[in-house]
């Protein structure tokens, strides 16, 4: 009997560097405050967000994601060329096919690496981060690139009185290797379809299509039922985190929440119990919510403001429309 070879992968990953992309121009709330008869001080109350990142025409998803990526390898200290994987999650991307990867991996000088898109909302960093480690530890892949990037302007109204102020536009990216010790531990992931209407597209493109005046189909939201569910379960989800990763909430230095809400992040550190020592990702003041992008800009601006250092243990957690989550526990490269 022929007996096949198998792949042979490294005993862990780790994150070898992060790279980002915020948009240049800055939205303060009171530029949208008027479309939807609310206040700065309403909106930074019940969300925490001062202002937002707004993307231009050409700060596209592709443009965005090869900046994010380009500084990732830089700090990676990696050749797009050693790049075998490159995993891009987003909702943003507005061609159904191809996938935009493919794109970002060529533009990026990689050796022709497989490439594919993920769609996971908020959740797709993590999604994709646990993929990239996956492969690389079963042997697919030696170095795999995750980028997670979204322009939620492009679909978002900004007459939505419940999304307007939410939603922003960025990039962030991870350039993942092989290790000899745990840099991603094991996620923690799933969905509950049974909530898969309270953040949604409006409606599906065929009916967009169909009506009288067709326009961009944006998100809509039930923010108060995500807002709880992400406030309970998110918090129990993290806990299993930790203990899937044998450690405890005082074993942490960085809290890393997907970009949501202040007041989720301060929901989810309290029923949590986390130790003063242990630093909260709060990007959502200057950056909004960019749904996939969320947790590497979140990520990337603690490293830069040395909030986080190298080797510092992170909790990262993403939750969003699916309802999808995924979380897992890194080592800051
Ligand atoms: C969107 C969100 C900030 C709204 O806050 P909220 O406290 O739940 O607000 P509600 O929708 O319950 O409305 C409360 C009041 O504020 C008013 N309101 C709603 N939107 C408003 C706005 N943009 N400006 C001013 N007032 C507003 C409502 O009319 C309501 O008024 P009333 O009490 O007189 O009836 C909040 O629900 C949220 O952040 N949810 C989670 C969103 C999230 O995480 N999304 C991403 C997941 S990936």
């Amino acid at each position: 009997m022929i007996s096949l070879s198998p792949s042979v992968g490294s005993p862990h990953s780790r994150i070898l560097g992060i790279g980002t992309y915020r948009p240049s121009r800055v939205v303060p709330n009171s530029e949208l405050i008027e479309a939807i008869d609310s206040s700065d001080e309403w909106i930074q109350q019940r969300s925490g967000i001062k202002e937002r990142r707004f993307a231009s025409p050409e700060e596209t998803v592709q443009m965005m994601s090869v900046a994010s990526s380009r500084q990732a390898l830089e700090r990676a200290g990696i050749e797009a060329a050693q790049i075998d994987c490159v995993i891009v999650a987003t909702v943003s991307h507005m061609l159904q096919t191809p996938a935009v990867a493919t794109a970002i991996a060529h533009e990026l000088g990689t050796d022709r690496a497989p490439a594919f898109d993920i769609s996971a909302a908020c959740a797709g960093f993590c999604h994709g981060l646990a993929l990239g480690s996956d492969l690389i530890r079963a042997g697919s892949a030696k170095h795999v690139l995750v980028v997670g990037v979204e322009r939620l302007t492009d679909i978002t109204s900004l007459i939505d009185r419940g999304t307007a102020f939410i939603f922003a536009d960025g990039a962030g990216a991870a350039v993942l290797g092989p290790s000899e010790e745990v840099g991603i531990g094991p996620v923690v992931w799933g969905s509950d379809g049974e909530q898969f209407d309270l953040i949604r597209q409006k409606e599906d493109w065929r009916d967009v299509l169909e009506a009288d005046r067709p326009e961009m189909p944006h998100l809509v939201m039930q923010g108060a039922a995500v807002f709880r569910w992400a406030a309970f379960e998110m918090a129990k989800t993290a806990q299993e985190t930790l203990e899937r990763s044998g450690i405890t909430v005082d074993d942490l230095d960085v809290f890393v929440p997907h970009q949501a809400n202040m007041r989720i992040i301060d929901a989810m550190a309290r029923s949590m119990k986390l130790p003063e020592h242990v630093k909260i990702a709060r990007d959502i003041a200057e950056q909004g919510n960019t749904s996939a992008a969320s947790i590497p800009l979140a990520l990337g601006r603690m490293i830069d403001e040395g909030e986080a250092k190298s080797g510092d243990i992170a909790l990262l957690i993403a939750f969003g429309a699916g309802l999808a989550y995924a979380a897992q526990v890194v080592k800051v490269p």
